[in-house]
């Protein structure tokens, strides 16, 4: 839990291969870091375009070590999703399921992202199923909450916060509810430029921390990392970083410049 954790997640980008291919690359070039795990969350179709995916299939751990890096020991990290679809297999058109995402290597699912809340419909109820294939298949969740900018403005954020947690925790287990990671994404930060206060975001996440303790228990809430996301960047990270109960960022735009996301990196330390 002392180790930040750092998610890149690139959304619907890069258009191509090769652009994906010179992402991962770039990051790859990033020297070893000791106080932050990364993760990259990659489209679907790019999960197989990992350099060297043998090993981290293997593995779990793609290490560019000696390929990459141009001396010392370069970073090792993992591969994340963004999305994933609640049933095993079957008839489902156009889905990818949990289980598929296991077998390709995947440690971490995006759940619950506010863009696929609001242009994919996702409710309490699909995410909730989502969060437990994520589980079963024995992967972690990163449940993404946050207000609205018209939510907050009325003062609904906790209400809204609890109620998102609850909903889409319901049913699950305390024994599996250590590997879940929640970040917390206020829809107003999000791609904006207008990053939460490092003050505010402390309150939430305490807030959040409280949530879940009432619900798994002290000592399952000590060991579940909460994180923030929303316009977080090299010029911010340092902020967040700097305090311990933040554990960690889930990086949007500033993951899709290799030199940006190694930067945030090399501040984790
Ligand atoms: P952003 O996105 O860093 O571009 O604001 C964060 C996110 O949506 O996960």
């Amino acid at each position: 839990m002392n180790k930040k954790l750092i998610i890149a997640n690139w959304k619907c980008n890069p258009t191509t291969e090769k652009e994906a291919i010179t992402l991962f690359q770039g990051i790859g070039r990033i020297k070893k870091i000791k106080n932050a795990e990364i993760v990259i969350c990659p489209p679907f179709i790019y999960l197989k375009s990992f350099p060297f995916l043998p090993r981290l299939r293997r593995t779990g751990k793609f290490s560019a070590k000696g390929r990459f890096a141009s001396g010392g020991q370069a970073l090792s990290f993992k591969l994340g999703a963004q999305n994933c679809f609640y049933e095993e297999k079957g008839a489902f058109t156009g889905e990818i399921s949990a289980k598929m995402l296991k077998d390709a290597g995947v440690k971490y699912v995006i759940i619950g992202h506010s863009e696929r809340r609001r242009f994919f419909s996702e409710t309490e109820e699909s995410i909730n199923k989502k969060i437990k294939a994520v589980l079963n298949a024995g992967m972690s969740p990163i449940l993404c909450v946050g207000e609205t900018g018209e939510q907050k403005e009325k003062s609904q954020t906790f209400k809204i916060l609890e109620s998102q947690i609850i909903g889409a925790l319901s049913a699950i287990p305390a024994q599996k509810a250590k590997n879940i990671v929640i970040a917390y994404e206020p829809v107003w930060a999000i791609g904006t430029g207008r990053a939460c206060s490092v003050d505010d975001t402390l309150t939430v996440i305490l807030f959040i921390r409280n949530v879940i303790s009432k619900k798994f228990g002290r000592s399952i809430s000590k060991n579940i990392s909460i994180l923030y996301g929303g316009s977080a960047n090299s010029k911010n990270a340092g902020d967040f970083f700097k305090e311990k109960k933040i554990n960690g960022l889930l990086v949007g735009g500033a993951s899709l410049d290799a030199k940006e996301f190694s930067l945030i990196a090399k501040i984790a330390g």
